[in-house]
């Protein structure tokens, strides 16, 4: 889980019939994934996606639940598709509005309740049955409500994606978590940790290969925890998975995300040495600085074990970009333990990072905590982490110029001529170079550094075999 903007996704696609999908994502880039499948689902029925809600026979709000309102920010989008609902219906126009993900699943029933004019509600494991809702829903013209933990899994009757993705894709290979850190709902949104089988994952970025994507980021809660079956009956973890996949044809590039201290295994840290395929790049949340903190977020190892793991880190890939998430005013935090976890951020230093005031999640321990902090205090430490974490990404970004880099060209700059892409530090950089070139990885020499990007200079035409 690392974006946290909200995201409306435009799927473009080919349909035999007349009938609209229009998907809303919110979240973290599993929901982006969840959401592509979906569209998979539903293309075969005839589902053309499109970028207007209003003209959409099927509206999706894909929810997110980790932080903030998230239960009331639904119920006020809910409200305007509600609007498009009724505008549509008046003019003869059937259309049913479905709440998906981790909101739909916490919240369930209440949705339905609240606001009844929605026709479907259905968590991140049963999205696999959304086309059977949909008819259910048209047959019998009442609501369909599907948050059950289904003992079948949902990848098991995803079709594979029919159209091109461009050139960098989303793979799901784990899902939930078993941790339960104080604060996160997702162990009861998502549910237990469960890896896919080795299989099924390759053939589908074998699969995604073949329509021209260069680099999959690997997704997980807990993706360096790794263990699914092996096509030779052994357990397999990140490292084997990556091994395999890094044989696939055309496959220039793999990330992963997110991953958690604790599984962050000797052999995988090697492989940021030894796969030249593994993008210098690791995301591994810390949460806070303070020993104290970490134990009452039940976060399973001390400051001391995460410096340890990020000097080996630094060790065995000297370039390794590192990212985290920091939660600010846990219940609990005093000014001291705020104060660690500067000091971890001025010791460590990140390429980029992201970091939230605490939010209390119904249902999880720490919500029910008597030591919540104040909004003021949550505020001013926010701010003062905030400065320092963007000086440092500042700091990395400008470390670049000067420097050659391999850049995976993947869309056309905004400005006429240019070509962008992705550094393998995941440093937006733009250069001035024909279209031929997008969907290669070709040698940049980094110019200058820009407020929100790189820019550089083609050096070499391209490093791609
Ligand atoms: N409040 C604030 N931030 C949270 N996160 C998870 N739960 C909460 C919460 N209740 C943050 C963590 C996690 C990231 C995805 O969201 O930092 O790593
Ligand atoms: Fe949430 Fe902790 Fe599990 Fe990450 S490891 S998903 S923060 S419970």
């Amino acid at each position: 889980m690392v974006d946290t903007s909200f995201t409306h996704i435009a799927h473009s696609t080919q349909t035999i019939q007349q009938r609209y999908l229009h998907v809303i994502t919110w979240g973290c880039q599993m929901n982006v994934y969840d959401s592509n499948r979906m569209v998979d689902l539903l293309r075969p029925l005839g589902y053309k996606v499109t970028d207007e809600a209003e003209k959409a026979d099927v509206l999706i709000l894909n929810t997110c639940h980790i932080r903030d309102k998230a239960t009331e920010k639904v119920f006020s989008e809910l409200g305007r598709l509600r609007q498009i609902k009724e505008y549509r219906e008046d003019q003869g126009n059937p259309t049913l509005i479905a709440v998906a993900g981790c909101v739909a699943q916490a919240e369930g029933e209440i949705i339905l309740k609240r606001a009844p004019y929605v026709d479907i509600v259905f968590g991140p494991q049963t999205y696999h049955r959304l086309p059977k809702m949909i008819l259910d829903v048209a047959r019998k013209s009442g609501n369909v409500i599907e948050t059950d933990f289904p003992t079948e899994s949902k990848f098991d009757f995803l079709p594979a994606p029919d159209e091109s993705q461009g050139y960098t894709a989303f793979l799901t290979i784990q899902e939930g978590c078993d941790k339960f850190c104080s604060f996160c709902v997702v162990p009861y949104t998502r549910g237990a940790e469960e890896s896919r089988p080795v299989q099924a994952i390759v053939d589908e970025a074998t699969h995604l290969c073949s329509l021209g994507v260069k680099e999959i980021s690997l997704l997980g809660q807990n993706v360096n925890a790794y263990h699914g079956q092996g096509p030779d009956g052994n357990i397999w973890d990140l490292v084997k998975l990556a091994e395999k996949l890094s044989t696939i044809p055309g496959l220039l590039r793999i990330r992963y995300t997110t991953s958690h201290p604790n599984d962050m295994s000797d052999s995988l840290i090697a492989a940021h040495r030894d796969l030249p395929t593994l993008m210098p790049f690791l995301h591994l949340p810390v949460q806070s600085g303070s020993d104290r903190i970490l134990k009452s977020m039940n976060r399973g190892h001390t400051v001391s074990e995460y410096y340890a793991i990020i000097e080996k880190l630094k060790k065995a890939r000297p370039d390794i970009a590192l990212s985290s998430d920091f939660i600010i005013g846990h219940p609990g935090e005093t000014n001291e333990d705020f104060k660690a976890t500067m000091k971890l951020v001025q010791d460590i230093t990140f390429a980029q990072a992201f970091s939230f005031k605490y939010s209390p999640r119904p249902g999880t321990s720490a919500a029910v905590s008597m030591n919540q902090i104040a909004e003021p205090e949550k505020d001013a430490r926010l701010q003062e982490l905030q400065a320092v974490l963007k000086d440092q990404q500042t700091q990395f970004n400008k470390d670049t110029v000067g420097r050659k880099i391999p850049i995976l060209f993947t869309h056309k700059g905004r400005k006429e001529g240019q070509i962008a892409g992705k550094s393998p530090y995941l440093q937006a950089v733009h250069a001035q170079g024909n279209d031929s070139l997008i969907g290669q990885e070709c040698m940049v020499e980094i110019d200058e550094c820009l407020t929100f990007s790189l820019s550089g200079s083609l050096v070499k035409e391209s490093t791609s075999h």
